[in-house]
């Protein structure tokens, strides 16, 4: 068992500016049809004359249920790193997109992503505090809810029993039900996948495998070697705006010069940033160092004190120790890396204004070792936090904007290539494709 210190701490609470979302919106309803009318018109547009999409994609309970049969549940959804599963028994639970799941790592030493429905009446088998009493073989793991560890799965309501992979192992009393085999129930297994050491599933199991296209991506990550980084840093967030949102905030680098611009503008400023040439399944972009900031950071690194600071994770190169990269692999995984870090953003996307988000922080294997590990960890998880209250601040606004009589669509500049990118892979799949199938890609920012 990993003994790896973590942190989970319960959903955010008190924002600053509490949700204040009206329920009625000012803006006229559009139909399902309008509204991907309005996306397809907004991605036709070039990088230099694109402009924002129409609020009512971020705000119409119409439009949410069809991304979730067209974008969410037909796409692949990382849902944990290894690293949060590590030895058999080790299980993990979330509920994404309606779907109760485990994540769970056999005795097989295969990782499954399972229902948590009971197959005889359909209980939660494990809902939240694991629903048991004491008398279940699962236990919590280092404090954290709905992260575990078990030799078999419980359901409290009538105690059948499921071995790790979800098979029925037993049930009481059904020697009378005629007919009744045991091996037709189970608990459903969805398909998924393991890619650079992050858990993916595919909800409705119609999905392209997944490494299928990624191999830029994979070969711009392999000096990361992110299967054997640990998960070390975790916070859930109870975010009030929609989860494009999230992706578009995240994914562009403007907003830097603004709402960061005392934290990470100073190190690496907005102008610098640029975005990678458009790609079918993902959306890449570079968060150069000023040049003092690389100037110290290798400065830093050539004395070897790292006493008050991470070492650069090993094997990056000297462009890959000077920038901070931006990834969005379609539609939610969301990954950000630093020289000496890796940050992955989990989304659950719960409605057209309900988004939960786990921002976490994964490190080198060797960093729970150091000495001064705990209080590198907790810098970490401070600026994680300080940074992510600006962005929570600004989302949970815009979200707000959405709903005015005195929203327009904006105008964005190159600097966003990024969310216009996203809005692209948004317009693809309206018409059932992916980017770049019917037209050249748009090309890179640099040569
Ligand atoms: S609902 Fe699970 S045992 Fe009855
Ligand atoms: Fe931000």
């Amino acid at each position: 068992m990993s003994s790896t210190a973590f942190e989970w701490k319960p959903v955010f609470e008190p924002l600053a500016f509490a949700r204040q979302l009206s329920t009625r919106t000012a803006q006229p309803p559009l139909s399902l049809a309008e509204i991907q009318r309005g996306v397809t018109e907004t991605a036709a547009r070039p990088l230099n004359r694109a402009t924002t999409l129409p609020a009512q994609a971020y705000t119409s309970e119409e439009f949410f249920a069809w991304e979730l049969n067209h974008v969410l549940r037909p796409g692949w959804q990382c849902v944990a790193h290894v690293s949060q599963v590590p030895n058999p028994g080790d299980f993990l639970n979330l509920d994404l997109l309606g779907e109760p799941l485990i994540v769970v790592h056999g005795k097989d030493d295969a990782i499954r992503v399972l229902s948590r429905v009971c197959p005889h009446r359909s209980m939660d088998i494990m809902p939240e505090g694991f629903g048991y009493d004491g008398h279940s073989p699962a236990e919590a793991r280092d404090g954290k809810p709905d992260c575990g560890r078990t030799r078999l799965f419980l359901c409290p309501y009538h105690a059948w029993t499921f071995e790790l992979d979800g098979q029925l192992k037993a049930c009481p009393e059904m020697h009378e039900a005629e007919g009744f085999c045991r091996d037709d129930f189970f608990l459903k297994p969805f398909r998924s996948e393991i890619w650079q050491g992050f858990i993916f599933v595919n909800l409705d199991g119609t999905a392209p495998p997944l490494a299928d296209g990624l191999a830029d991506m994979a070969a711009d990550l392999a000096a990361f070697r992110l299967a054997e980084l640990k998960l070390v840093i975790a916070r859930e967030w109870d975010c009030p705006f929609n989860w494009k949102v999230l992706v578009e905030n995240f994914m562009e680098s403007y907003h830097h010069l603004g709402i960061h611009h005392k934290t990470l503008q100073p190190m690496m400023p907005a102008r610098d940033t640029w975005t990678e040439q458009e790609r079918r399944h993902y959306v890449r972009a570079h968060l150069p160092y000023k040049d003092s900031v690389r100037e110290e950071y290798l400065a830093f690194e050539a004395r070897g004190d790292f006493s008050a600071a991470l070492p650069p994770l090993p094997g990056l190169n000297a462009a890959q120790k000077s920038e901070w990269g931006l990834f969005l692999l379609h539609p939610t995984f969301l990954l950000a890396t630093a020289p000496d870090r890796v940050i992955w953003y989990r989304l659950q996307p719960l409605g057209p204004d309900r988004l939960k988000l786990l921002t976490t922080t994964l490190m080198a294997p060797g960093a729970a070792a150091r000495d001064n590990f705990e209080s590198l960890r907790q810098n970490a998880a401070k600026q994680l936090v300080d940074f992510h209250l600006e962005d929570m601040e600004v989302c949970t606004a815009v979200q707000r904007g959405f709903y005015a009589s005195g929203w327009q669509p904006g105008r964005l500049s190159h600097l966003e290539m990024t969310v216009w990118l996203f809005h692209r892979y948004l317009a693809a799949r309206i018409r059932d494709a992916w980017p770049t199938d019917d037209y050249e890609p748009a090309p890179s920012q640099r040569p």
